[in-house]
């Protein structure tokens, strides 16, 4: 009697194994906010869409490091101003002196490297990884940021598909 429900326990336990391996092999566990709320509707459509501002000018580091970096305050109000326009959310953080808490959007596990720059050279647009972003309010994600994602495109144009290339 009592062998029989262990084997019977240890089936169950292997169903919900399997079922649960199946599982994770089936949804697409891109479990993040794709779209989070920011502190402040800053918006790519306008400035970047309908007023035509480069997106190399605002994240300058893109093309020569392995970070794009999001543009501090200071640099906000620079442009503003020539426009004669004063935004009050904005003036509030320059009052406050803190510096806006953007959330982030695109992020990677620590253990993994990613070099802007090399992309950005091999002749990669922005667009190919971060989608149209001129037409977007709010910025939203636009791949799922997984490893298959990175090696696909990898294969793709024969670069470097070595484990320590992106694992350090
Ligand atoms: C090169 C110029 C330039 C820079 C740099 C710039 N802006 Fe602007 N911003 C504008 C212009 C022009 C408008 C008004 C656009 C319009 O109404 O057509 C604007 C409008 C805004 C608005 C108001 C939008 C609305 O809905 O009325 C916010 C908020 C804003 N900017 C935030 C920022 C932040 C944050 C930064 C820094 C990351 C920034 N801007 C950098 C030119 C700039
Ligand atoms: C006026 C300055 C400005 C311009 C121009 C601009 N951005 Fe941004 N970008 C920002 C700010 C500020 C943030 C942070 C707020 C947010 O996520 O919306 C940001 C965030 C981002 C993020 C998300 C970063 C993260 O992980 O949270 C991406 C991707 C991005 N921008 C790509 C682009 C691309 C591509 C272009 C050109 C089509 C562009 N940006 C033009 C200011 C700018
Ligand atoms: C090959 C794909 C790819 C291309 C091309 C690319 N990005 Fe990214 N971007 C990413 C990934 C992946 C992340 C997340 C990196 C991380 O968390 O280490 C990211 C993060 C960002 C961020 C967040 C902040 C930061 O400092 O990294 C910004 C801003 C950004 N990208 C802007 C741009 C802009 C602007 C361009 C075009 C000049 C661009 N990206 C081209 C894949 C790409
Ligand atoms: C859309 C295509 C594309 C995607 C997506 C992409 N890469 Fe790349 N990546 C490239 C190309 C092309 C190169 C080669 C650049 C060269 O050799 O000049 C490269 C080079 C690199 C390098 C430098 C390799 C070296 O030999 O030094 C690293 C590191 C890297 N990618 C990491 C990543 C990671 C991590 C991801 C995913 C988060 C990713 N890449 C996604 C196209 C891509
Ligand atoms: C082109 C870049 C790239 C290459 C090459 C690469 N990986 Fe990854 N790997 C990633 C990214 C990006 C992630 C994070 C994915 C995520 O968080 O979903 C990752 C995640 C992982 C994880 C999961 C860790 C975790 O966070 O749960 C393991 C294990 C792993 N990689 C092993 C390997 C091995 C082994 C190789 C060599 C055969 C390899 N990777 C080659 C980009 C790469």
């Amino acid at each position: 009697m009592k062998k029989s429900w262990l084997i019977a326990g240890l089936v169950v336990a292997a169903a919900a194994l399997v079922a649960g391996l199946a599982l994770m092999y089936i949804l697409p566990l891109d479990l993040r906010d794709r779209s989070p709320v920011q502190p402040l509707a800053f918006s790519h459509k306008l400035h970047a869409g309908v007023d035509g501002i480069h997106c190399l000018f605002c994240h300058r580091y893109a093309a020569r490091s392995p970070v794009a970096g999001i543009p501090a305050m200071s640099f906000c109000m620079t442009c503003h101003p020539l426009f004669g326009l004063q935004i009050k959310e904005l003036e509030a953080y320059v009052q406050k002196r803190k510096p806006i808490p953007w959330v982030r959007v695109y992020t990677l596990p620590d253990h993994v490297y990613f070099p802007h720059m090399m992309h950005v050279r091999a002749g990669i647009v922005c667009a190919t990884c971060h989608g149209d972003v001129a037409a977007m309010e709010p910025l939203t994600r636009f791949v799922d940021l997984k490893m298959g994602w990175c090696l696909n495109c990898h294969r793709q144009h024969k670069a470097s598909i070595d484990c320590w290339t992106c694992h350090i």
